[in-house]
């Protein structure tokens, strides 16, 4: 069998590469962080597959620089960072790793919401430079979920495991989406009636052209003053600019982002304020699930590699 090769962009835990190289030689770019863009075209020339995460900007150039590329496997669901119809027309099989992290992401969402609500990361800031004069019964009081609406902007799978831990809290969901969904207790409504009536928006959207800046001034200027926003989707979907002024003005009660628009830079002004909770991109981390979507890359991979149907091409 003619042994393919493989480019993996950044280190993958050590079970996961071993089966990879069990089945292609791997070149492995062992770098601390992303893989420069020249150092991307040099290495992919001779290559039949693409491992790469959603740090790397898999463009038309890159593509073209590997004449041989079959199979582009995505170590992400979100694959904003991929040009698609690009891979399309050159008959390149591009993968994600939908479903393994649902639950993760989900879990990782309603820390955000009751760590934005109760006010956990402002407490352990002033508790941590020595502020905290003792318990008083009016200290730095949050703010209850019980009986609050959740509005999910986005209802894929991520979206609907966000709404099935929604009963443990008291919160009622609404959501909105391009198609109205079938879900139990749940209502579905516009994108403006939902910033309008909801305690907490949090976002479940890919990045697209339709959702790039779809929290923008105008949208922020709609949600409830007492109203949180969670991101835990992509950064672009929200305006970091347009969100910075909108809690230092009161719009909105608080912010909790795990996403930002140009990572790793956080707009300055978001730095300063209490009222926002800034995570560095962690909304998959678990061992398991990181170990699980690796995984499921190679398994792409192979399968494509193989001659078989890929088993999660993106849609
Ligand atoms: C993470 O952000 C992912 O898209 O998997």
């Amino acid at each position: 069998m003619t042994q393919f090769s493989v480019l993996v962009t950044r280190k993958l835990p050590s079970s996961v590469l071993d089966r990879l190289r069990a089945a292609a030689t791997v070149d492995l770019y062992a770098g601390d962080a992303a893989i420069a863009p020249q150092e991307l075209r040099a290495r992919i020339a001779d290559k039949d597959a693409l491992v790469c995460l959603l740090t790397d900007a898999i463009d038309a150039g890159v593509m073209d620089a590997a004449p041989s590329l079959k199979v582009i496997a995505n170590v992400a669901v979100g694959y904003n960072n991929i040009d698609v119809a690009h891979a399309r027309a050159r008959g390149i099989v591009v993968t994600n790793t939908p479903d393994v992290l649902t639950e993760s992401v989900a879990d990782f969402t309603w820390a955000l919401i009751l760590a934005i609500t109760r006010r956990l990361s402002e407490g352990e800031r002033l508790l941590r430079r020595g502020a905290w004069k003792g318990w008083a019964l009016d200290f730095m009081l949050g703010t209850e979920l019980k009986g609050k609406r959740l509005g999910l902007v986005g209802l894929g799978r991520i979206g609907r495991a966000v709404a099935a831990r929604a009963p443990a809290f008291g919160m009622r969901v609404a959501y909105t989406s391009r198609r109205e969904a079938t879900i139990a207790n749940a209502e579905f409504m516009s994108f403006d009636r939902l910033l309008n009536t909801s305690d907490v928006v949090s976002l479940h959207v890919p990045l697209t052209e339709e959702t790039r800046h779809l929290v923008d001034k105008k949208a922020l200027a709609r949600m409830k003053r007492s109203a949180y926003l969670i991101n835990t989707a992509r950064g672009p979907v929200v305006d970091e600019a347009a969100l910075a002024w909108a809690l230092q003005q009161h719009l909105l009660a608080g912010a909790a982002l795990d996403v930002y628009e140009n990572e790793p830079a956080v707009h300055p002004d978001l730095l300063g304020l209490e009222n926002v909770l800034l995570v560095p991109h962690l909304g998959s981390g678990t061992t398991e699930t990181r170990t699980a979507m690796a995984d499921l890359a190679i398994d792409n991979v192979i399968a494509v590699l193989g001659g078989r149907a890929p088993l999660t091409p993106v849609p």
